[in-house]
Parts: structure tokens; sequence; C-alpha cells
């Protein structure tokens, strides 16, 4: 056991697992990995309690965490996460993409859930931390990447609900990941949700909580039914103004060449800021692309398809980066975007933002940080 200090001020006591992967195990989970399903050697845990505040850091091998039944996030859900990725260059080092805008995000989420906030220092050293040891893990296959997961939940024991939890535990784990839609850049077909609601004005849709997941499930399912891959939110109170999709931000392309026009949902409070859909609206007015954030219905959706106005439509996350949608689906029919292939806007920009975030293009907004 030894200690090693980060810039979070707070020192990592440093637990390295018995069971580290050879490189020949590493290599073979390695190469098809999916997204989510293998994990590195290592995890980050860090407790917090009123009295005590946020101590006892400690990298330690990944592994089960014991917990007793009657665990306050078990029974009332008071848990958040995020979610970013580690690049690997080409020189060889890894970068993170805006981890400070994670950072803030998770503590935004806190506060909508009544938890401490994580100072960023502590963020940011926590994913140096992971990184310092398990690096050889972020993938160097191309549209690879290792995904972070950092959450945090109550850990007080028992079930009086008249107050928030007073000790939480903050977690890191990573996973090295392929593409998040299997079948390379293939435009997805989306089901519009008329029956479900993801979030409602008040709610928790702004926050990355994680009970707002579990109640997309059985839209998502009920997607699936319907031969979609992915559930379209719309507003709570009309279930006609388009949100955001189950893991993404969306965006709306209207007209071509130099008249093209780009519009994605706004903030209204009941979706989800995505860091990756904040940086296109700021890389496409760079490109002189006009965009902005405003409301569109289904009815216009339809409408502007297929008028022929609206030429391309994606989704965007840090999971799924840019994703064509070709197919929407909902209860009053069915309509393509253009001929269903991905357009030449969502191509551009895509290639913008993964050149950016895997370091082939100079970064000039200071988006890229070194963790590696
Ligand atoms: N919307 C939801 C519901 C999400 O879960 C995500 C993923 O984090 C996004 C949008 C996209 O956010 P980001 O671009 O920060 O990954
Ligand atoms: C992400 O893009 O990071 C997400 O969190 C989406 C999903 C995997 C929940």
């Amino acid at each position: 056991m030894n200690s090693s200090t980060t810039t979070s001020g707070l020192a990592f006591e440093v637990r390295l697992s018995p069971q580290r992967k050879t490189p020949q195990e590493r290599a073979a989970l390695l190469e098809n990995p999916g997204f989510g399903n293998v994990f590195t050697d290592h995890m980050v845990t860090v407790r917090y309690t009123e009295s005590r505040g946020w101590h006892d850091a400690q990298l330690e091998p990944y592994g089960p965490l014991i917990l007793d039944p009657a665990t306050a996030a078990l029974h009332y859900a008071q848990e958040i996460f995020e979610g970013l990725k580690a690049y690997r260059h080409p020189d060889g080092t890894i970068a993170c993409f805006r981890p400070e805008a994670n950072a803030a995000r998770f503590n935004r989420s806190a506060r909508r859930m009544a938890m401490p906030e994580l100072p960023e220092e502590l963020f940011i050293g926590a994913i140096e931390t992971l990184i310092q040891h398990d690096g050889e893990w972020v993938p160097t296959q191309e549209n690879s990447s290792l995904y972070l997961r950092p959450y945090m939940f109550a850990t007080d024991v028992g079930l009086g609900v008249n107050n928030p939890s007073r000790s939480y535990l903050f977690v890191l784990i990573a996973s090295p990941s392929g593409p998040y839609f299997s079948g390379g850049i293939k435009p997805v077909t989306v089901w519009l949700s008329e029956d479900y609601t993801r979030a409602a004005p008040g709610g928790t849709g702004e926050a990355k909580f994680a009970g707002n997941y579990a109640a997309s499930f059985l839209a998502q399912a009920q997607a699936v039914e319907k031969g979609c891959d992915q559930v379209v939110w719309l507003d709570a109170l009309e279930h006609r103004w388009v949100e955001e999709m189950g893991g993404m931000n969306l965006f709306f392309v209207f007209g071509s060449g130099d008249d093209v026009r780009l519009l994605t949902p706004e903030l209204t409070g009941t979706l989800l800021p995505g860091i990756t859909r904040d940086s296109l609206l700021k890389l496409s007015s760079e490109l002189g692309i006009a965009a902005e954030e405003g409301r569109i219905s289904t009815e216009q959706w339809r409408a502007a398809a297929q008028s022929g106005e609206l030429t391309e439509v994606f989704a965007c996350g840090t999971a799924a980066v840019i994703t064509p949608v070709g197919h929407v689906k909902g209860s009053g029919g069915e309509f393509s975007i253009s001929d269903g292939t991905p357009g030449p806007l969502t191509m551009r920009l895509r290639e913008e933002l993964v050149a950016l975030q895997y370091g082939t293009r100079p970064d000039t907004h200071g988006w890229v940080r070194k963790v590696g």
C-alpha cells in the first residue's frame, strides 16, 4: 500500500489489484469490447460524511461494493452520475474532452438531488489517478475510447424518508468501449413517445439523475417493440415539443449549402444540457453555420421532412458521438429524413468533433485536457 497526492489536494491511497490482467488478457478484452461491458483493473472511491466532508480517497481493485440492505440509495434512488471519455492521442498521451464541464454538471445534479458537491479538483484528480494506473486500457483502435463513469450515491442506512442522506460514496469506474451503436455510422430509427414522459417542469430532467434512466426503460422497450432503436422524448404537458433522446440530444438541419441552418431544442429545464450539444453549437457558429436553440413540434418535424425543408437530423452525446437519425415512427405513422442516409453536415460536424477529441486537430478552445 502506498500513497500518492494529486492536484485534488486530497491524497489518494493506492491499493493495487493483485489480479491485474496480463497484457495478453487485456489485449483480448480490448479487441471487441462493445459498450460498457468490460472494466479496468481498478476503481476510485471517495467517501463523504457531514462531519468530515470528502475523505478516504482510494484507488483500489475493481470489485463489488458491500452495502447494507437498508442503504438509502437502494430505496430512494438518491444517485447521480456522469459519462465522459479518455481518448488516446496520436503521440500516445491520453486526454479528456471538457472534463471540467462534466464536473460542473455533476455538481448541478448534486444540488438538485440535495447531495454534497464534489470539488472539481477531486473529480479531475480521480480521473488522473485512475488513468495513471489503468492508462493501458485506453484503446488505440479508431472510434474507441475509455468510457469513464463517475457516480455518487446516498449511503446512510435506514428507511426514514424525511431527509437527504448525510453520507455518500463517490465512485469512478472505467470501461474500454467501442461505438455505442453497433454497425458503424448507421442512421437510427426513432420512436416518438406519446405514452410516457421522461421529465416534467420542476422535476429532475436536467439532472443526470439515475432515476431518469430507470423511468425511461419501458418507453425504450416500446420503441424496440415498434422496430426502433431509440425513444424520442416529448414535453410533458402537450406531448408535442421535441426534447431529447434516451441518452442524447437532438439537432435538426434545415436547408443545404450556404443556406443551411441548425436547430436544437432549447434547454427548458426538462432536458439534459449535453456537453456535446454545447460544443456543437460553438463549433458550428465558428464554421459559419447558423445554429439556434428553439422549439420544434412533432407536426413541424413531419411537415418539414415531407416538404424537404428538413434535410438532416442527428443525435449527439458522449457515448453516441454524432449519430444520424434516418427514420421516425410514432402513433401518427412514419416518415424518413431525406433518403435516410447520413447527411453531409452530420458527417462534417462528426469529423470536426472527433478530430478534436482524438487530438488530430489543434485544440483552439481549451477543451482538451491531458490526463495521462
Ligand atoms: N441527454 C441525456 C438524457 C443523456 O444521458 C446524455 C448523455 O450524457 C446526453 C443527453 C448527452 O450529453 P453529453 O453530450 O454531455 O454526453
Ligand atoms: C453518455 O453519453 O455518457 C451517457 O451517459 C449516455 C448513456 C450511456 C446513459
